[in-house]
């Protein structure tokens, strides 16, 4: 059996146009990891991010400094994956060869490829036999940062009032879905073509951001969770109830700071501001195949490519107008 495999390298920072179809190295599992054939990946915004070295404002260099000063220091893009695990290492007791399964691999990332491998303790389990090989993979990278943020960090309780800015986005589909779940009373916005897809995950209300601004509905909220860029610590405060909670999936650098001087207080009015980058665990996936199997969570894929079209795909994706999360067929 041939020990090369295909890849897709990100040898520098810059354009779709970067990305390059390779023959590399098979990697070989260590002692504590599995080696897995990758049947789906996803490609994300945070993927972008990286290839483009477009990182929020003020976030350049902190950044660059873990992914990278002059370019990627991962060559292979890619963080989520669902395939059939082909070995295993000696110290590995809880999967083995031929299990189908999916996860997560982080910073490490290398998910644009044939095989990866990825330790036995890591964001990684068994799929089960219903939830697609597609599904799998679209669902990690907005399912794991929506439990992160709105269950872990936000606390969400039953009856809140949730804001979702960017509802239709990766994270957002799946944050109406788990801020239901947690019982909250949930308000999505989106643009007009995707009202229906916003509504059918769950939402309770939506605004169309293209046909009304969230800042003159003079509503407040318990809880805003902010996906898009435009909604900042000064702004949040005005959609707030008292002791509200900002939960800012995405924000600047500024705002980062700000944050953590604040004494959770904003021009008198006392608010929580909740941020930073989401976890990934174990326990988001088995959290995210219980509500698959419940039915209360749905996964939302927008359009699929192949390997060969990563460059395509990362197009559409920078757009930042996709519709749930884009999936690629490495097989
Ligand atoms: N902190 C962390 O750990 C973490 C983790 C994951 C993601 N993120 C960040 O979170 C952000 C969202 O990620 P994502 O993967 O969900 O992005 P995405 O899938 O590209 O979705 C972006 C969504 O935003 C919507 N949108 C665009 N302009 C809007 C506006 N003015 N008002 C309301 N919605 C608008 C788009 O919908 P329309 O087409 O309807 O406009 C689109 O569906 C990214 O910046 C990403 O880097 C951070």
């Amino acid at each position: 059996m041939s020990d090369l495999m295909k890849a897709v390298a990100c040898p520098n920072y810059g354009p779709p146009e970067v990305l390059q179809i390779k023959e590399i190295k098979k990697p070989i599992p260590k002692k504590n990891e599995v080696l897995v054939k990758i049947k789906n990946t996803s490609v994300n915004s945070g993927d972008c991010r990286v290839r483009g070295a477009n990182f929020p404002p003020g976030f350049d260099i902190p950044a660059r400094l873990i992914l990278g000063i002059f370019k990627p220091r991962q060559k292979i893009l890619g963080s989520t994956f669902s395939g059939v695990i082909e070995s295993v290492g000696d110290e590995v007791t809880t999967l083995k060869k031929g299990d189908e399964v999916f996860g997560m691999s982080g910073v490490k990332m290398g998910a644009y490829a044939e095989y990866i491998t990825i330790k036995e303790k890591s964001a990684i389990s068994i799929k089960p036999k219903n939830l697609s090989f597609e599904e799998a993979a679209a669902m990690l990278f907005g399912g794991s940062t929506a439990i992160y943020f709105l269950k872990d960090l936000a606390d969400i309780k039953e009856g809140q009032t949730v804001l979702i800015n960017g509802a239709s986005g990766a994270v957002g589909t799946a944050a109406i879905q788990i801020a239901k779940n947690l019982g909250a009373h949930v308000i999505g916005v989106c643009s007009t073509a995707n009202v229906e897809l916003v509504k059918s995950l769950g939402a309770d209300e939506v605004i169309d951001y293209k046909k009304e601004d969230i800042f003159n509905l003079n509503n407040k909220y318990d809880v805003v969770v902010e996906t898009v860029g435009n909604i900042s610590i000064k702004k949040g405060k005005y959609l707030l109830k008292e002791n509200g909670k900002l939960v800012l999936v995405v924000s600047s650098f500024a705002d980062l700071l700000r944050a953590s001087l604040l004494k959770h207080s904003v021009d008198g009015k006392r608010i929580q501001v909740l941020q930073g980058t989401a976890l990934e665990k174990k326990d988001y996936l088995t959290y995210l195949i219980e509500l698959f199997n419940q039915n209360k969570f749905k996964v939302i894929i927008d359009k699929t490519f192949s390997l060969d079209e990563m460059a395509e795909a990362h197009k559409y994706v920078e757009t930042g107008h996709k519709a749930g999360n884009v999936v690629i067929n490495v097989i």
